[in-house]
C-alpha cells in the first residue's frame, strides 16, 4: 500500500509507484491510440477529458501512427486472469500514457484514474484557461478491485429523481469506480417504472397529492403534488449509457409490502375482503403501509407481467424483488388469503411470504437472472419467543418511518443460517440490511451477500451527532462509513468470498431534491468506493487519516464535479432545514 499517491487518488489503488523524470504534458497533437475493443473507453476518454481541457484527444483505431504522444488503450487477458476483468496497469512517463485493462471495465476504471492523474480541474466540462497545462505525473499503478460489487441505491420512488439526474448519479459513480446502481423504483409513495400492459401504474400510481417534510413526527407539508416516472425509453437509455460506463443497473420492483401505489392503480392486487382496497391512494405518509400485495393468482400473473417487461429494459443478471418489512396483519385477518396458506400446507405468514418470494426468484431462473432481495428474503418462519413480539410491534406501529433500531430489527432477523438449508435458487443475491446478519445467514447458506447494514451505509441517517438538516437515525459519519469492514470476521474463507460486496443506500423520503441528494450521498460515498475498491486492511489498522488527507482534494474534484456535498464543518447556509424533523435515534 503507498504511503501517498501522486494526485491523492481515490480509492486507494493497490501499487502506485511514482517513476523519475517528466511527466507527460497533454497538447494540441495528443492523440488516443485505441486498440481492439477500447472504442468505448476512447470515446469517453475524448468526449469527457477532451472537454475538461479543450484538447482534441482524438482518437485514432488501428496501425496508423501519428506524430504526438499517445495515450494508449489496449485490452489484455492474461491481464484479465492475473487482475481480473476489472483490473488496469497504467503507466505513464514523458513519451505518453499507457493503460491496459484486464477486461474492458478495467481499461475503463484505469481511464478514471488518468482523469484523477490529470488534477481536480480535469472533472470539469469546460476548461477554466484556454492554454493551461496538463501533466500526467510518471507513474506505474497497477489496480484491482476488491469486491465485484460496489453500490449505490438510489430511492427513486418516495422522491423521484427525473432521468438527467440519475445519468449525472452514474456520472459521479463511474468516478469513484462503482460498478452497480440499485434503483428502487417502487414504493408505497410512488411507481416509477412504465409498464406498458398496465399504464395505470403510472398514471396513478407514479403521483400523489402532497408530501410530509420531515419525518412522520413533521406536521409541515409541502402542498405540491409529487411524482414522475421513467418511460422505457428512458430506462433504456439510463441502462445504455450505465452500460457505457461499465456500470449494471439493478431494478427493484418491491413485493409484498411497500406496494400501495400499486395496489391504488390495481385494487384487485390488495387484500380486498379486507380493506375495500378501491379507496386506497398512493400514500401521503412516510413509514411503511399495512396495504399490501394478496398472495393471490391474481397478484402472481400480475408481477409475472410487470417483471416481463422489467426484463426486456434491463439486461443485467439482477432483478430485485424486495420483500423488506412486510405488515401481516391483513394476511392475518384475510380469510382468502388464510385459505390460501392453508392450500399451500405453510404454517404461519412469514412461510406465506417466503412463498411468494421464492415464485419469483425460481420464476427469474428459469429465465436466466438472478433475484436479489432484502434479507427477509431469507426468513421462513415466524420467530418463536420474544424476537416475536418485536416483529409484531414493528409492524403494529406501521406508520412509524424505521421505528426501531437496528439491534431490534436484527432480533427479527434470519436465524444463523446452515448450509443447504436455502430453499431459493443458488444464484439469489441477499442485501444485508438489519445489520450483517441477514449477509452471514446468506453465505451460509450458499447464497452470495452485498453488505448494507443500516447503521454504516444508509444515507438518510445524519452525518454528525447536531446541526444536520432533517437529522434522521444513527449518526453516521464519513468516518464510521470508511470504517466499515464487508467481510464480518466470523465467516471462513469459503465464506467471505460469498460476499459480492457493498453499498450505500440513499432512502429518499427526506431528500427532496437533487441537492438535498447530493448532501447526504457525499462524501460519504467517496469512503465507500474505498472500501469496496481498495484493498484495506482491517478498520482498526485502516489509515483514516491518510484518506482523510486525500479527500482534501477529492473535494476539489467534487466541487468540479458540481457535487452538493457536505463540507467537513458542517452544512452551508442554504442546506440547512430550520424546524423540518427528523428521527433521530434515541
Ligand atoms: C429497508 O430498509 N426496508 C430495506
Amino acid at each position: 500500500m503507498p504511503e501517498a499517491t501522486p494526485a491523492a487518488l481515490l480509492p486507494l489503488p493497490q501499487s502506485c509507484t511514482g517513476r523519475t523524470g517528466p511527466g507527460l504534458v497533454l497538447g494540441a497533437d495528443t492523440w488516443i491510440d485505441a486498440g481492439t475493443g477500447t472504442e468505448s473507453t476512447a470515446r469517453w476518454l475524448s468526449g469527457t477529458v477532451g472537454a475538461a481541457t479543450g484538447l482534441p484527444l482524438q482518437v485514432q483505431s488501428g496501425p496508423g501512427s501519428e506524430p504526438g504522444p499517445a495515450v494508449r488503450l489496449r485490452l489484455d487477458e492474461h491481464l484479465g486472469e492475473r487482475l481480473g476483468a476489472e483490473g488496469y496497469l497504467l503507466e505513464s512517463d514523458a513519451a505518453g500514457v499507457s493503460i491496459t485493462g484486464g477486461g474492458p471495465a478495467g481499461l475503463f476504471w484505469g481511464a478514471q484514474t488518468l482523469r484523477q492523474l490529470l488534477g481536480p480541474p480535469a472533472h470539469r466540462r469546460a476548461p477554466l484557461h484556454r492554454g493551461a497545462t496538463w501533466t500526467v505525473p510518471p507513474v506505474s499503478i497497477r489496480d484491482a478491485p476488491r469486491f465485484r460489487w460496489r453500490g449505490l441505491m438510489l430511492d427513486v420512488a418516495r422522491h423521484f429523481l427525473p432521468k438527467d439526474g440519475v445519468l449525472r448519479y452514474l456520472d459521479l459513480m463511474a468516478a469513484h469506480k462503482l460498478n452497480t446502481l440499485h434503483l428502487h423504483l417502487t414504493d408505497d409513495q410512488g411507481w416509477r417504472v412504465q409498464i406498458r400492459r398496465y399504464p395505470r401504474l403510472t398514471e396513478v400510481g407514479g403521483w400523489r397529492p402532497r408530501s410530509r417534510i420531515g419525518l412522520t413526527a413533521s406536521t409541515l407539508w409541502d402542498e405540491r403534488p409529487h411524482g414522475g416516472f421513467y418511460t422505457q425509453d428512458d430506462l433504456r437509455e439510463i441502462v445504455a449509457y450505465a452500460a457505457d460506463r461499465h456500470i449494471t443497473v439493478v431494478p427493484e420492483i418491491d413485493i409484498p409490502a411497500h406496494s400501495q401505489a400499486a395496489i391504488a392503480a390495481y385494487p384487485e392486487l390488495g387484500v380486498t375482503d379486507v380493506v375495500d382496497t378501491t379507496a386506497l391512494r398512493v400514500w401521503t405518509e412516510w413509514g411503511l403501509s399495512p396495504n399490501v400485495l394478496s398472495p393471490s393468482d391474481t397478484t402472481l400473473r400480475f408481477y409475472e407481467g410487470v417483471l416481463e417487461e422489467v426484463l426486456e429494459m434491463f439486461p443485467g443478471p439482477y432483478v430485485h424483488i424486495g420483500g423488506d418489512e412486510c405488515p401481516m396483519e391483513q394476511w392475518r385477518a384475510s380469510p382468502a388469503v388464510q385459505a390460501r396458506r392453508e392450500e399451500l400446507g405453510l404454517p404461519d405468514e412469514v412461510a406465506l411470504q417466503h412463498w411468494l418470494v421464492r415464485h419469483f426468484a425460481v420464476w427469474l431462473a428459469r429465465r436466466g437472472r438472478r433475484a436479489t432481495g432484502w434479507d427477509e428474503i431469507l426468513d421462513r418462519r415466524a420467530p418463536a419467543s420474544g424476537a416475536g413480539a418485536q416483529a409484531a410491534a414493528w409492524s403494529d406501529t406501521g406508520a412509524a418511518f424505521g421505528s426501531v433500531s437496528g439491534a431490534a430489527r436484527a432480533d427479527v432477523g434470519p436465524s444463523a443460517g446452515r448450509p443447504g438449508t436455502s430453499d431459493l435458487p443458488p444464484g439469489t443475491t441477499v442485501l444485508s440490511w438489519r445489520g450483517t446478519t441477514g449477509g452471514i445467514a446468506a453465505v451460509r447458506s450458499g447464497h452470495s451477500a452485498v453488505m448494507c447494514p443500516e447503521e454504516h451505509l444508509y444515507l438518510d441517517h445524519r452525518q454528525a451527532p447536531e446541526g444536520e438538516p432533517v437529522p434522521v437515525g444513527y449518526v453516521c459519519t464519513l468516518t464510521d462509513v470508511y470504517l466499515f469492514e464487508p467481510v464480518p470476521r466470523e465467516l471462513t474463507a469459503e465464506e467471505a468470498d460469498l460476499i459480492a460486496g457493498a453499498q450505500a443506500n440513499a432512502w429518499s423520503e427526506t431528500m427532496e431534491t437533487p441537492q438535498r441528494l447530493d448532501y447526504q450521498v457525499f462524501p460519504r460515498l467517496a469512503a465507500l468506493a474505498e472500501v469496496t475498491w481498495s484493498h484495506l486492511p482491517a478498520p482498526h489498522e485502516r489509515d483514516t487519516a491518510g484518506f482523510l488527507a486525500r479527500m482534501r482534494t477529492h473535494y476539489a474534484r467534487l466541487d468540479a464535479l458540481g457535487v452538493d456535498y457536505r463540507a467537513p464543518d458542517g452544512p452551508r447556509p442554504w442546506q440547512r432545514r430550520p424546524g423540518v424533523q427528523g428521527r433521530p435515534m434515541a
